[in-house]
């Protein structure tokens, strides 16, 4: 049953009567990402849910940004100038890298890299598949495989890095402890860091895939982020606030193309919404994309229009749930203030010296599900400004 009102995102999201089960809902991910914090339901996940929070918490997230953002400058240093290549691709690959080394600690060039990302791609395309059993020569297969290479490799990093003061995601996971000083067994590091690794990276590339693509038809925006960013000499923790338009684009790019178009949940028990009687084992999918496009909070809502985000339009506070691309209640997105410091790292490493443009004119086909991601890439060029 698809939900596609604003108040019924937040009646299912917000859950007031423990009536919906994220386990269930997004039970399609449970053989590859079975153990992941999405698929736990209520105490269960909140206890999980607060331990996870130990490694968002500011120092934490001043360390990652130290980590990151030298790296992504580094990397982007390799992109050509005036050759066009494909930007999604690129993103990914960039993204991947960037990731191994802020969460596991990895060096850029880390020989291992190569395979980890290989694997992790091959679970992420086996993640939503037509043929749901892992029969031979099926991508769920390879993406079960996969599965098993990398929760080997990352249950044999547990004991060192618990033992170790590393400042990466998967070392500060292992050290995670509760009130009462008591963390994660081996297995539960395990799941959590695959599911997290799957919920970081391909979010974060389709949304900067879409900031990229408005950024290239509208010239103007892209200037004005290029002399935001140039103003900001350094990107630390200290000056992450500087950059308000970068922060509007990205907002209006997660409002055009959400990375999560659709939120699954699953009734546990009998409801009823708005007069309609709804069976126990219902699933529910809220459709974030079509409220995020709502004529009713949103002026030409089909349009490109950062500034709806400044304080003085203000469309996305026209209702609780009308802009809500990292979902809400127990389960929203744990990781937004760290997609949000990746992008303004990536923009920041790139905007002021390089304009970027289409390498050709077609017209862009998205491919929304599972992630949107331009069928057939967005190819582009960079230019020294
Ligand atoms: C643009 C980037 C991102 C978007 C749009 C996004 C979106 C979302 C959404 C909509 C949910 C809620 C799903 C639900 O209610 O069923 C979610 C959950 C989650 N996200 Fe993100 N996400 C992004 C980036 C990240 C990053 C960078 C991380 C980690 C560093 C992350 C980790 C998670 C985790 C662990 C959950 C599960 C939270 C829970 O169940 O308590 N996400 N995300």
């Amino acid at each position: 049953m698809a939900l596609s009102s604003a108040d019924a995102m937040e009646y299912v999201l917000t859950d007031p009567d423990r009536l919906f089960s994220n386990a269930e809902g997004w039970e399609t991910l449970k053989v590859l990402f079975p153990g992941g914090l999405m698929l736990r339901d209520f105490d269960d996940h909140r206890a999980h849910r607060r331990l996870m929070q130990t490694a968002f918490r500011k120092p934490a997230m001043d360390a990652y940004l130290t980590m990151m953002a030298p790296a992504l400058a580094r990397m982007l240093r390799d992109w050509p100038l005036d050759t066009p290549f494909d930007f999604y691709a690129a993103i990914k690959e960039l993204t991947l890298r960037v990731g191994a080394h802020v969460f596991m600690g990895l060096a850029l060039d880390d020989p291992s890299t190569d395979a980890l990302n290989r694997a992790f791609i091959a679970e992420v395309d086996a993640a939503v598949t037509v043929i749901q059993k892992p029969l031979p020569f099926t991508k769920r297969r390879r993406g079960v495989n996969a599965r098993l290479m990398l929760t080997d490799h990352f249950r044999k990093m547990i004991a060192k890095r618990r033992a170790g003061d590393g400042l990466d995601f998967f070392s500060q996971m292992c050290r995670a402890t509760d009130d009462d000083g008591k963390g994660w067994t081996d297995q539960e590091i395990v799941d959590h860091f695959n599911f997290l690794l799957m919920a970081a990276h391909d979010t974060t590339a389709s949304a900067l895939t879409t900031m990229v693509q408005a950024l290239c038809e509208h010239p103007d925006w892209q200037d004005r982020l290029a002399d935001e960013c140039a103003a900001v000499p350094e990107l630390t923790p200290e000056t992450l606030d500087d950059f308000p338009l970068t922060d509007r684009v990205f907002r209006e790019a997660l409002r055009l193309m959400p990375p999560v178009q659709i939120t699954p949940r699953r009734a546990l028990r009998d409801f009823e919404w708005r007069g309609h009687a709804i069976p126990a084992g219902t699933y529910v999918s809220v459709q974030n994309a079509l409220i995020q496009r709502d004529p009713a909070f949103w002026t030409n809502p089909d349009d490109f229009d950062p500034d709806r985000f400044s304080e003085n339009r203000a469309e996305d506070r026209s209702h609780r749930f009308a802009w809500a691309p990292f979902g809400g209640g127990a389960h929203k997105c744990i990781g937004m203030h760290f997609s949000t410091m990746q992008v303004k790292a990536f923009c920041h490493a790139l905007l002021p010296t390089r304009r970027i443009a289409r390498a050709d004119s077609g017209e862009i086909h998205w491919k929304r599900m599972p992630i949107p991601r331009p069928d057939g890439g967005l190819r582009v060029v960079l230019a020294l400004r």
